[in-house]
């Protein structure tokens, strides 16, 4: 194998531009050419991508997004344009291909190498944290220390003006965001997917710690709960109750930002670990972190089998325990 590429796909996410790095990096090491596609598997499509240097990825790791930019691409559905994408690919006389991003993004490159034998690796970054076979994914840990700054700040005022405040963040149908930033802040209650959220008990909770004294309170909401998003849940709590809460939606505020020291450093392992896997010829496959060793699972894994939230978490985010 002589030359590779590599591309960032799905919802960026801060930690992308130290993979890209440490990839394009260990690449040369190596003694590979390393291109970059530009706009995902949609660049890949319209052949747009390049040859890197070591020096076009310097003063990069500490930037969120990504250089490479991002996409969601609806047309890598069909097969006629992955077809196009692996045309693009064998004109160039790439051979192998790195995926950073989410399971989504792991299944297209799934695609490109059932239907014309590229050889894919998936690093994950998603700050979603929601993909089987590493510990923590490249940006979870960012957007966790954003989102808990922000509510932070948010639990002052809502101390200031005596008010029940139901903070949103990220994580389509996972809760791992929710429940970290929701101990974290020492939130009143963690509303994530995993667990049934009783709005009855909920209100029941904040009303007896308002008898008691507590007049402000704050409920941390992941966006993918059953009973809604925070506006949703915030409307049947005053159905319910007569209870009135103010809505903060994090959104993609979460997504931005200098990653942070372990999204950086974790970043750097997996885009090293990725071509390392490629040039030893595991692919297709994913690399990760697990209990501190790189790891290779089939790529398949990430989306098959389903992560765990950290039960200990799970049981401590019990209303009325801290
Ligand atoms: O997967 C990352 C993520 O930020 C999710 O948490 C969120 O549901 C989704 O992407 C938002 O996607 P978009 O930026 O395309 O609206």
């Amino acid at each position: 194998m002589e030359r590779i590429a590599v591309l960032t796909s799905g919802g960026d996410s801060p930690g992308m531009n130290a993979a890209i790095r440490a990839a394009v990096r260990t690449g040369i090491d190596r003694g590979l050419s390393v291109f970059g596609v530009y706009r995902g598997f949609d660049g890949l499509i319209d052949g747009c991508l390049e040859l890197l240097s070591s020096a076009g990825v310097s003063n990069i790791i500490q930037r969120g997004g990504t250089i490479l930019h991002s996409a969601r691409s609806p047309r890598f559905f069909d097969p006629a344009p992955r077809e196009q994408a692996a045309r693009t690919l064998a004109d160039k006389g790439i051979e192998g291909l790195l995926v950073v991003g989410g399971d989504g993004s792991f299944r297209g490159a799934n695609c490109l190498h059932q239907e014309h034998g590229v050889q894919v690796v998936g690093v994950p970054a998603t700050i979603d944290n929601d993909i089987w076979g590493s510990d923590y994914t490249i940006g979870y840990d960012t957007a966790v220390n954003t989102a808990l700054s922000a509510i932070d700040k948010i639990k002052d005022t809502a101390a200031a003006h005596d008010r029940l405040f139901l903070v949103e963040v990220m994580g389509r149908d996972a809760g791992f965001i929710a429940l970290e930033v929701g101990v974290g802040s020492g939130a009143e209650e963690i509303l994530i997917p995993e667990t049934r959220t009783d709005l009855e008990a909920l209100s029941g909770l904040i009303e007896g710690r308002r008898e008691k004294g507590r007049t402000s309170s704050l409920v941390v909401v992941a966006e993918g709960d059953e009973e809604g998003n925070a506006y949703q849940i915030a409307t049947k709590l005053e159905a319910l109750s007569g209870l009135e809460s103010h809505v903060t939606v994090l959104g993609h505020v979460q997504r931005g930002g200098a990653p942070t020291s372990a999204d950086r450093v974790l970043a750097t392992k997996l885009g090293w670990a990725a071509v390392e896997a490629l040039i030893d010829g595991a692919a297709p496959c994913m690399v990760g972190e697990e209990d501190h060793e790189v790891t290779r699972h089939p790529l398949a894994d990430s989306w098959t089998r389903k992560k765990s939230l950290d039960p200990l978490l799970v049981s401590l985010a019990n209303p009325g325990r801290l």
